[in-house]
């Protein structure tokens, strides 16, 4: 689907030319001249509330969207607040937004909102079952600030960000048949075009390469693994960031096979190679002054008479061997290998994004992430790169307790799983950290917020969501700019 364009203008919201009209209400003060009708459909300003009346009558637009907010709007709000604007005004081809930004960074907010809200994933949906809908075409973000060249520059960022977004969710929402391994590493590549430098590996360099663990969990797919490694590299960068992507294109468990309920949603797997891929591929077309390297970890978890079992030990990138014990624990083995390459090239920090553990989400639900680190600052500093961006993470630690557990194999170096059902996302952070040497890294585990299976809400489609590009591309521009 083509994106509308987005422009600004300083127009009033009586006077803007559009289908529909995104009205935003600030708590009661606020309805102005809209205070009768607004009364009448009983809007009350209440967190999240949307009413719909017709325009005429001195507004110009045929639609108006009375949209709540709070008395001072947050971005976060705003950019809430455009997307339920724009998925209740379904049929128009033009949208006005008049949402009171109270400066630049509200102004990409909204565009944010309106370009993630509108999404939908109609690929394998037959063409002509929504011939009737028509295509919005046209928005345009009402605002004081529409002549300043701040705020076209936020708005052209906010639509490089959304796209990237889009195309992790894209990717997440693909059938998992139709992205398996190779096929997921000809997407990626075609993707970065020519605005980062690809690399693929095949199986046969990954063993070259002695990556034990993406060949070990790959080996029982007929399909087997790959490592994309993208690098953006610009003259002017002041920091060296690397990202790891967790990309196993389904999850069947392996051997220790899933029980069929838990598999279903399965194709989520890859949204942490997803993530990383689209922001690194949005950082390069931002040009923002950083190097990335990102390393996207792919393969597909089956089982097979050639899968690795339980009891087997795996010769890892980086020397060390680890006994396994659950091949349902897979992440954890894929991301072994591309955190120790990500280590090798001695980066002034790496991040990892992983859908990694049930007993992350069992932690902090299905909306939050956990952020797990062997360096407090970088800790804090993705926290605060969340929350700017939107998304709702938050700390968890990496336990002494653990520590001893993920060294107590009695055959090899390292042991993959903890037998006890507790503190499971500790476990594997603490498993993780033996990869990255003494190198400033942070791993975010996605368990939860990457796939919404319940109805869409404001900018959160059903399926994929996209989530961590927004706090990866932020936590770039952090680290481009405090350095
Ligand atoms: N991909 C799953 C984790 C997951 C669970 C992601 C639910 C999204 C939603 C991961 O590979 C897995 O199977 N983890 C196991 C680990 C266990 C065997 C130690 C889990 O969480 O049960
Ligand atoms: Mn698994
Ligand atoms: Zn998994």
């Amino acid at each position: 689907m083509p994106s509308p364009s987005v422009s600004l203008s300083t127009a009033k919201p009586t006077t803007a030319q559009a289908d529909a009209l995104i009205l935003g209400i600030r708590g009661d003060e606020d309805k102005g001249e809209f205070a009768a009708i607004l009364d009448l459909l009983g809007f009350t300003g209440e967190k999240g509330q949307t009413v719909t009346f017709p325009g005429g009558d001195g507004i110009k637009a045929s639609t108006v969207v009375a949209v709540a907010l709070p008395e001072a709007p947050t971005a976060e709000d705003l950019r809430r607040a455009a997307a339920r604007g724009v998925r209740a005004a379904k049929n128009a081809t033009s949208i006005a937004l008049a949402l009171h930004p109270a400066g630049v960074d509200e102004v990409e907010a909204i565009a944010e909102g309106v370009a993630l809200g509108g999404y939908v994933f109609e690929t394998y949906k037959s063409a002509k079952k929504d011939a009737k809908k028509k295509v919005l075409t046209s928005i345009v973000i009402l605002s004081p600030f529409a002549r300043q060249t701040t705020a076209t520059k936020a708005v052209e960022r906010a639509a490089t960000v959304a796209e990237a977004v889009n195309v992790a969710r894209d990717w997440v929402n693909t059938p998992p048949g139709d992205l398996r391994p190779g096929a997921f590493a000809e997407a990626i590549t075609a993707h970065a075009g020519t605005d980062v430098r690809v690399s693929v590996w095949d199986e046969r360099r990954l063993a070259k390469e002695k990556c034990g663990g993406i060949l070990g969990v790959g080996q029982g797919s007929d399909s087997p693994p790959r490592l994309v490694t993208l690098s953006y590299e610009p003259a002017d960068a002041v920091a060296h960031l690397a990202l790891v992507g967790k990309g196993i294109t389904f999850d069947s468990g392996g051997l220790s096979i899933k029980p069929g309920a838990s598999m279903q949603t399965m194709k989520l797997d890859m949204a942490g190679a997803a993530a990383v891929v689209a922001a690194t591929v949005a950082i390069a077309r931002l040009g923002l002054p950083i190097k990335i390297t990102a390393y996207a970890c792919l393969a597909e978890n089956m089982p097979s008479g050639g899968a690795t079992r339980p009891g087997d030990v795996l010769h890892m990138r980086s020397g060390a061997t680890v006994e396994v014990h659950n091949t349902d624990a897979e992440g954890r083995l894929v991301l072994a290998d591309g955190l120790a390459l990500a280590a090798e090239a001695k980066p002034d920090h790496i991040v990892d994004v992983a859908t990694l553990t049930g007993a992350c989400v069992v932690a902090l639900g299905e909306l939050t992430s956990g952020v797990m680190s062997n360096d407090d600052e970088l800790g804090e500093t993705v926290l605060a790169a969340s929350r700017v961006a939107g998304e709702s993470m938050w700390r968890l630690p990496i336990t002494e307790e653990m520590k001893g557990k993920v060294t107590s194999s009695s055959i090899a170096d390292l042991r993959q799983h903890n037998p006890k059902p507790y503190g499971g996302a500790l476990f594997a952070a603490a498993f993780l950290r033996e990869f990255v040497g003494d190198i400033s890294w942070a791993h975010i585990d996605i368990a939860g917020p990457s796939f919404n299976e319940g109805g869409a809400t404001d900018y959160t489609p059903v399926g994929g969501t996209g989530v961590g590009v927004r706090t990866l591309v932020r936590l770039a521009t952090e680290l481009s700019t405090t350095r």
